[in-house]
């Protein structure tokens, strides 16, 4: 089989290094696309950024991680998270089809029906979660494939993530606080990438896949095992009560896809 030419798009970002190194374990050619540095260093969500791009990489197949990905930043322009999380994965889609990967999230769900499968009805809560589930509803309307993944962690030289953010907090002395009442099924970027790179270079796989982690946990559980398994110690955690109506209580995933790791080992590799 020729090697196929993927292109990633959101690169520089937090799964972004572990979707390239997944990738080209498996000999893939990549090519890379980004805001701040890539093959192709542009703003994706300009008028026709996205076929120029296409044309002058000439990419296979795509895997999309382009987002605005805070909430905050969301709620307070609505407009341009619809367009970076929703219109722009609309244009690659209607130029890809089944040859893009998109990926979306847990966050779609308003936390009051876990566990969720593929069959459950969207309900998000925040900006975010509206805007990435138009983009999810646009892709699979012209047939591109998309994949939810719940909170990751993992090591991240940038301090991103949901680990890095503990163990930086540990390791500068400085409190955090944690939620008792926030479940996810938390999975390690590495194991969300393998899997990406697995169903990119599988067009026969599903057209809507929910890739979760082993375990529910809540927050405050979750940053208590980062530290048992890191030897660090938690006296700087809090555990601490989410109010926010923004923030859905337990968007817990049922998933199909085979652990190829148990939580232990990924939270020793956190
Ligand atoms: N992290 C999680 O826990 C998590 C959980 C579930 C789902 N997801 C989903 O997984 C995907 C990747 O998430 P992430 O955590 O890696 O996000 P991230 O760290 O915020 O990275 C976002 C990426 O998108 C790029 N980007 C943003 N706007 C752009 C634009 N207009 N043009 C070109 N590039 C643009 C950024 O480039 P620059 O850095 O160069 O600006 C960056 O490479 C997203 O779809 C997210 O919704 C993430």
């Amino acid at each position: 089989m020729v090697r196929p030419r993927i292109l990633v798009t959101g690169a520089t970002g937090f799964l972004g290094p572990y979707v390239v190194a997944a990738l080209r374990g498996r000999d893939a050619a990549v090519v890379t696309a980004a805001r701040s540095a890539g093959d192709a260093a542009v703003d994706l969500s300009r008028p026709g950024m996205v076929d120029a791009v296409l044309e002058a990489l000439a990419p296979d197949r795509v895997v999309n991680l382009v987002a605005m990905a805070k909430l905050g930043d969301c709620e307070r322009d609505p407009a341009r998270a619809q367009h970076v999380n929703a219109t722009l994965p609309a244009d690659l889609a209607a130029r890809l089809g089944e040859r893009l990967l998109h990926v979306s999230t847990d966050l779609v769900f308003d936390g009051r029906g876990a566990p969720y499968d593929e069959v459950a009805p969207v309900e998000p809560l925040s900006a975010y979660g509206v805007s990435k589930a138009a983009g999810e509803q646009a892709v699979l309307g012209s047939g591109g494939r998309v994949v939810r993944l719940p909170l990751l962690f993992g090591k991240d030289d940038r301090g991103r993530g949901a680990s890095a953010m503990i163990t930086a907090a540990v390791a500068g002395g400085q409190r955090l606080a944690l939620f008792t009442n926030e479940y996810r099924t938390p999975l390690h970027a590495a194991d969300a990438a393998e899997a990406l790179a697995e169903l990119t270079l599988d067009l026969g796989g599903p057209r809507l896949l929910h890739v979760g982690g082993p375990q529910r946990c809540s927050r405050w559980e979750f940053g208590q095992q980062v530290c048992a398994a890191l030897d660090l110690s938690p006296a700087l955690l809090t555990p601490a009560e989410c109010q926010d109506p923004l923030r859905p209580r337990d968007v817990s995933l049922v998933t199909q896809w085979p652990q190829r790791r148990s939580f232990a080992a990924m939270l020793r590799d956190a």
